[in-house]
């Protein structure tokens, strides 16, 4: 379990969830990492909880200073960043009719803006320091076609896998291999945010819907975080060289491409 050893990683929304399973997944791998967010006690909190290796950062990727304030600290800290994890994301869902251009907004800076210029700060400091990376961004399912209620985070994932793909053509130059991983559908607090959209929007009892997407993952069951970290990693090691620009589901068979 060295395969991250002397790796340094900034790993965004990483205080809970599936970017916290990450970390923990790198930092067994022998890595230092960033647990990078936006609520900085829970961050703080992960962070001790998973030990020495680990240390929280304030970001905010919806502002360029907070990015740029947390790839210094973490530069500073680590002495350097070899792996980016965009992971940070907010799920939103409505009827077309009903979007409103806040939460339009909202979802973009967040999902879209903020993985393109996190990824730019990155791949700026990466470049200059001339050992090339790994970026992975965090896309969906839900970026591979769209749904009745969930226009915009639909749009957004699709966004990032469309992003993966210029950057990684751009990037690879330079020795930094950009790639994605698409879940489907995962428990936790997100997918319980995701429950009480749909418990509002179709008039389920709340968890109803969860216990139906289960129901329909090819595998039986809902994805935990930690089916993911297997991908996480695999695509941060030497061995993912030759993998530029892709998006790979994970998600128990849910999607085919
Ligand atoms: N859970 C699922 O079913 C599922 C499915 C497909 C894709 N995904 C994607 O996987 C990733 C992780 O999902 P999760 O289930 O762990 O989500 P989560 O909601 O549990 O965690 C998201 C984290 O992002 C942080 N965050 C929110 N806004 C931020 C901002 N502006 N700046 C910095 N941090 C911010 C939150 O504080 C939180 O810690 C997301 O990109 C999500 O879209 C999740």
């Amino acid at each position: 379990m060295t395969r991250l050893t002397g790796k340094t990683a900034l790993i965004t929304g990483s205080a809970r969830g599936i970017g916290r399973a990450f970390a923990e997944a790198y930092v067994a791998e022998g890595a230092r990492v960033a647990i990078a967010d936006i609520d900085i006690l829970r961050a703080e909190t992960t962070a001790q909880e998973i030990g020495d290796a680990a240390m929280a950062v304030e970001i905010d990727v919806t502002s360029q200073q907070s990015i740029d304030r947390a790839v210094s600290e973490t530069v500073a800290a680590l002495g350097g960043i070899d792996i980016l994890i965009n992971n940070a994301a907010v799920f939103t869902a409505a009827p077309l009719t009903e979007i409103t251009r806040a939460d339009y907004d909202r979802a973009f800076a967040i999902n879209v803006s903020g993985t393109l210029f996190t990824m730019q700060a990155v791949a700026r400091h990466m470049i200059a320091r001339g050992k090339g990376g790994k970026i992975i961004n965090m896309a969906s399912q839900a970026g591979r076609r769209g749904e009745p209620l969930v226009a915009v985070y639909c749009a957004t994932k699709a966004a990032v896998i469309s992003l993966t793909q210029s950057a990684g053509l751009n990037l690879i130059g330079h020795g930094i291999n950009v790639n994605a991983i698409a879940p489907g559908v995962v428990e936790g607090e997100h997918w319980d945010g995701v429950d009480a959209f749909f418990a509002k929007y179709e008039n389920k009892p709340l968890g109803q819907k969860k216990k139906e997407v289960g129901e329909a993952v090819p595998f039986g069951r809902m994805g935990r975080a930690s089916d993911l970290t297997g991908m996480a990693v695999f695509l941060a090691t030497p061995e993912a060289d030759y993998i530029v620009a892709q998006t790979y589901n994970v998600d128990g068979g849910q999607w085919m491409s």
